[in-house]
């Protein structure tokens, strides 16, 4: 059951991004299982390719994200080569599998030197058997890593979506999180990939940045719009940057959600659609012919060191960190492991079926999708409102509405959902990320 104790309009609208469920912090270690024996019962016709590249030319003060900024040529090809040989294990106990997406992310993808970057496109294609140029693919990059030559290997081999990190348009903005990069460099960038003609550009811009006003705000996304991005993601900050804010929770909530509704609008008064509170687009992908990857019922193969993969019922990965010795260690460990532990899993987290159901209902709800009372019946022969009342709350809330069978947000819940998204975490998962000591 849902708990109703969590004042979802009166609390700050900035919790938590949910952006899969359960969080990694909740993953435990496990009794030791065959990837054979995991996916031996899984639908693998339509599963989604993911490989992980942990290196940046910079650590941004905002970010988490499991990367390192200490790397040798030698301690990345050793890292490439650890990816070979695990896409080598894992599609041995995959046997028979097809993949209908792909996306290389990190880290940046594009900070590898280009033959490595090379190896692994061969390792989602040769090794995986990844068809890359029928299928989505996509790849994170840089502003300073996009170079023309790498730009250029990525269309050629398929590469039909491009995602960058802008975050703001305004040097000084960007400098305060101590990101080391200038307007210019981002707008020769994106010169660089619209000349390189890939269907799909999304940028990423950040809210909520040291010394950002709405005015700001908005004429980062008036010079993004330059660009025509078929794509573009908004985040609120989350960690406040080392040089401060000055500003209490109240002030920083207000402004990000000032920020947030003056952009939304703009986006929509500009033709973008609102996929979810982060994500606006402008067109259908050109893919919609291929397999359509849904994240509800297919599953996802991660590889390399920070991936995750899923099941439909169990989620295992790498062990996590944020701090930088820690995650240094963690990927040697990685680099250095043989080949025996490439085919096994240890941690992660086992679903039940309540999770399942919680899975589902978030992660529909969180999207422009809804969440569709039919399909959920399909999946677990049982209504969402019957297993979890407090939906109710949300209709009298007016943070959702319901027509027919289906419950979609309300403008009000879509900027709340970074506090809808933990009100629907359970309990078991609530105390396992409590408990979770970050390294
Ligand atoms: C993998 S990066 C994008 C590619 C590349 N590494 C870069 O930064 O240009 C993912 C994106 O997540 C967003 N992000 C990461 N941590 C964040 C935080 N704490 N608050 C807001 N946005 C964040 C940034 O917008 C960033 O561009
Ligand atoms: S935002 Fe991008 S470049 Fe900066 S540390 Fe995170 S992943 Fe690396």
């Amino acid at each position: 059951m849902l708990t109703t104790q969590l004042p979802l309009l009166t609390q700050s609208p900035y919790q938590a991004y949910v952006y899969s469920y359960p969080h990694k912090t909740a993953y435990r270690p496990f009794p030791d299982r065959s990837l054979n024996e995991i996916w031996s019962a899984e639908k693998r016709d339509a599963l989604f390719l993911y490989i992980h590249i942990p290196f940046c030319e910079m650590r941004c003060g905002f970010c988490n994200l499991f990367t390192t900024v200490n790397h040798s040529d030698e301690f990345v090809n050793r890292y490439v080569t650890a990816v070979q040989r695990q896409a080598k294990c894992v599609k041995a106990a995959l046997g028979d599998a097809q993949f209908a997406r792909f996306a290389l992310g990190g880290g940046t993808p594009t900070q590898l030197p280009i033959a490595a970057l090379e190896t692994i496109l061969n390792v989602a294609e040769d090794e995986m058997g990844a068809s890359l140029k029928e299928i989505p693919v996509s790849v994170e990059v840089s502003p300073e890593t996009a170079t023309t030559e790498k730009l250029q290997l990525l269309r050629d081999r398929g590469a039909d979506r491009i995602s960058i990190g802008v975050q703001s348009f305004i040097d000084s903005e960007v400098l305060a999180t101590q990101r080391r990069q200038t307007s210019a460099q981002v707008q020769a960038a994106l010169t660089r990939i619209r000349e390189t003609g890939f269907p799909t550009l999304n940028l990423d811009l950040i809210y909520g940045l040291p010394g950002q006003t709405v005015d700001t705000w908005l004429h980062s996304i008036r010079t993004a719009l330059q660009f025509h991005p078929e794509e573009i993601y908004f985040y609120p900050l989350y960690v406040r940057p080392l040089t401060g804010l000055g500003l209490s929770d109240r002030q920083w909530d207000d402004i990000r959600l000032a920020c947030y509704r003056a952009g939304r609008d703009l986006l929509r008064s500009e033709g973008y659609t609102q996929v979810s509170m982060r994500m606006f687009r402008r067109h259908q992908s050109p893919h919609s012919s291929s397999p359509v990857y849904c994240c509800q019922a297919d599953g996802m193969i991660g590889l390399g060191c920070g991936a995750r993969s899923y099941t439909r019922s169990l989620h295992y990965s790498n062990d996590y960190a944020v701090n930088a010795k820690e995650i240094r260690s963690i990927i040697e460990q990685y680099i250095t492991s043989d080949d025996t532990v490439f085919d096994r899993a240890n941690y992660g987290f086992d679903l039940n079926r309540e999770e399942q159901q919680r899975r589902f209902i978030l992660l529909s709800l969180l999207s422009e999708e809804g969440l569709d009372g039919l399909a959920y019946r399909d999946r677990f022969s049982s209504h969402p409102f019957t297993d979890f009342p407090a939906l109710q709350e949300l209709i009298d809330w007016n943070l959702a509405h319901q027509e027919a069978d289906l419950l979609a947000l309300t403008d009000l819940g879509v900027e709340r959902s970074d506090a809808i998204g933990p009100w629907l975490f359970s309990e078991d998962v609530r105390r396992s990320m409590q408990a979770y000591e970050l390294k």
